[in-house]
């Protein structure tokens, strides 16, 4: 299996110290996904939840999805994250909650990184859009899994027609493959998942975005990062009310 040497290129440009404390002030502590933690606790509400079950994080991030799963919900999260300023600070914010028990934060590509065991449940949010080799991710998501256990997670996706310059410079910008909601559906079924679920969620992504931008005047971010963030999530509702930037929410089980 390749390995995804992107982590230092999305610590120095896309997850820099600065641009993470921005992300964070529109998202919410901890979190650098849409909606953030209110989004969270919603996407938690579709599973059932077993006290002790074990859960790997992909892409923790922050580590607000991890420390929540943890004080909430009773697991044992194994996380993981590329980024080294992701999972440097998320581990320094563990041991602040006094979760460090009950989550272990690594530094790792989920690619080529030798899990400790299998998992009862894995939880990502935003992170495979980063992730290339979509089919050997999925097949090694297979294989962590115990059997009957739950992949859940939610990912930026494409529309089906062809995009326009915009997006496409968009989207090499940032590095990303997007594949539509019903390509990665396929996907899960071809590596062996059941029960899949694909649901586009495009609608709710973009009332998520017109939320998050009400609340921007009252982060305690400067104008000139205000504007920039501005900028960026008045790109995102547009190329999500084109159809050309969708939402997908996706559940799968072995
Ligand atoms: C948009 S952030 C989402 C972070 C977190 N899931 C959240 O919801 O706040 C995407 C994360 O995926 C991580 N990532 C990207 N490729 C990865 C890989 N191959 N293995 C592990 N983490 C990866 C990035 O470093 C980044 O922290």
């Amino acid at each position: 299996m390749a390995s995804n040497d992107n982590g230092p290129a999305l610590d120095d440009h896309q997850y820099t110290v600065a641009g993470l404390r921005s992300y964070e002030a529109i998202y919410a502590r901890d979190f650098v996904s849409p909606g953030g933690r209110r989004t969270t606790a919603e996407i938690f509400d579709e599973l059932t939840w077993r006290p002790g079950q074990t859960v790997l994080d992909v892409g923790c991030g922050l580590g607000g999805a991890a420390f929540m799963m943890a004080s909430e919900r009773g697991s044992e999260v194994y996380a993981i994250d590329l980024s080294r300023n992701m999972v440097d600070e998320a581990a320094k914010r563990c041991h602040g909650y006094g979760l460090s028990a009950q989550v272990t934060m690594v530094h790792g590509d989920i690619l080529t990184h030798e899990l400790p065991h299998q998992f009862d449940l894995i939880h990502s949010r935003e992170v495979f859009l980063h992730i290339h080799d979509k089919a050997g991710l999925f097949r090694i998501l297979r294989d962590s899994l115990k059997p009957g256990g739950t992949l859940l997670f939610t990912d930026y996706c494409c529309g089906p027609d062809q995009p326009s310059e915009a997006f496409q410079s968009y989207v090499t910008e940032f590095g990303y493959d997007l594949r539509t909601v019903d390509e990665i559906g396929t996907l899960l079924t071809d590596a062996g998942f059941g029960g899949v679920s694909a649901m586009d969620q495009t609608q709710r992504f973009i009332d998520i975005h017109h939320r998050e931008l009400e609340e921007l005047p009252n982060t305690d971010l400067s104008q000139a990062d205000q504007d920039e963030l501005r900028v960026g999530w008045l790109s995102k509702i547009d190329r999500a009310e084109r159809g050309e930037q969708r939402w997908g929410w996706f559940q799968a089980t072995v």
